[in-house]
């Protein structure tokens, strides 16, 4: 996996169409979507997150109003607009987003009664796919039908798991919407892989729970975890994904990590179909932390290289508003805060 300082990442020959699904809320799926698209747009390849939750919480992390825009992901999939009506640039050179909006709340209802009413998104996504190298879907924490879209339209799924006591709670049941879909709607779907996030090294429980979801994934679970960090937190209300935000904090290595893996992995190499029968809730497991959790080193990867990146605020959107990330002055944190998060 090692590579050659400053190589370029690979870019698929096929566009990568990824569903980043877990019904439990505040896991990090909106995180990891942004964060991950954010290191690959950098790395050279064109991605595209479809913001498929009525929070918005993705819309809103790559900096897009989503009330400043002509075209949302409710009119798409509700009203027959048209996909390539939705993309938004961003801030960030190559990452494009189709936001989301409130309005999105009740497509779960008003979809009922549609013809191929799981099968919106992947018609949408028809003919706009082919545009760009990764698509991330991030899916709202619910099983329903905004969800089976997504799983309909992806080929791969990536699982956010929080380093938490319920962590594999509902896992069950997501796994087995998963084999429903595979077995019925899309039978290419993949697991790609379970992202374990929040993770903190102080706390026994995080590396007991890590310890646990790799034991019953195995292979399947990214080599890091992403820790807990400030700085990751903050990202989403300056509308950067942390590789703009933050490079250096740990949140943002972490996430690097895990973006290079999926870029040097190709899906068949790393998912195969899910087909999990059952998956036991969290017990309390031996209390063996996990060296790998708690001093990762990324030796790996190659350095970052100094993108040309440019950054564009909220308002307004357009080219002579834009400035360079180095323009960007960090907002005023605690030092010992923002210490903390580095080391
Ligand atoms: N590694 C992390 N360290 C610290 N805060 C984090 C981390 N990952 C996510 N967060 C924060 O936790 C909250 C939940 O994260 P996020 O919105 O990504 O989860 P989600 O699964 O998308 O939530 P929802 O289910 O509501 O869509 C957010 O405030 C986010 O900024
Ligand atoms: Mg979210």
């Amino acid at each position: 996996m090692t590579q050659p300082e400053n190589s370029p990442w690979p870019t698929p020959t096929a566009s990568r169409l990824i569903a980043v699904a877990n019904q439990k809320g505040g896991v990090g799926k909106s995180t990891t979507a942004v964060s991950l698209a954010g290191w690959l747009a950098i790395e050279g390849a064109r991605v595209l997150v479809v913001d498929l939750d009525p929070q918005a919480n993705a819309t809103t992390g790559m900096g897009v109003d989503p009330r400043r825009v002509s075209t949302n992901i409710y009119q798409i999939l509700v009203e027959g607009a048209l996909m390539e009506d939705g993309i938004e640039p961003t801030g960030l050179k190559n990452l494009y987003c189709v936001p989301s909006t409130i309005d999105l709340a009740g497509a779960e209802i008003e979809l009922v009664p549609a013809f191929s009413r799981e099968l919106k998104l992947q018609k949408a996504l028809e003919g706009v796919e082919g545009e760009f190298d990764y698509v991330f879907i991030d899916c709202p924490p619910s099983l329903g039908l905004l969800t089976i879209n997504a799983l309909a339209a992806a080929g791969e799924i990536l699982v956010p798991i929080q380093c938490e006591y319920y962590a594999l709670e509902g896992l069950g049941q997501l796994l087995r919407n998963i084999n429903l879909v595979t077995s019925s709607l899309n039978p290419e779907l993949r697991l790609t892989g379970i992202v374990l996030t929040m993770f903190d090294p102080r706390t026994k429980l995080s590396s007991q729970v890590a310890q646990e979801v790799r034991g019953h994934f195995p292979g399947k679970v990214f080599s890091v975890s992403v820790p807990r960090s400030v700085r990751l937190s903050e990202a989403p209300s300056f509308g950067q994904p942390i590789a703009l935000y933050d490079p250096n904090s740990k949140g943002a290595v972490a996430y690097r990590q895990i973006a290079y893996e999926m870029a040097h992995q190709p899906p068949a190499a790393m998912g195969s179909a899910v087909n999990i029968e059952s998956v036991p809730i969290a017990s309390p497991p031996a209390a063996e932390s996990l060296a790998r959790e708690v001093a990762f080193e990324p030796n790996d990867l190659p350095p970052i290289q100094q993108p040309v990146v440019t950054y564009q605020p909220v308002e307004p959107m357009n080219e002579e508003s834009a400035a360079t990330s180095e323009d960007w002055t960090p907002p005023a944190t605690a030092p010992d805060e923002r210490e903390g998060d580095r080391s």
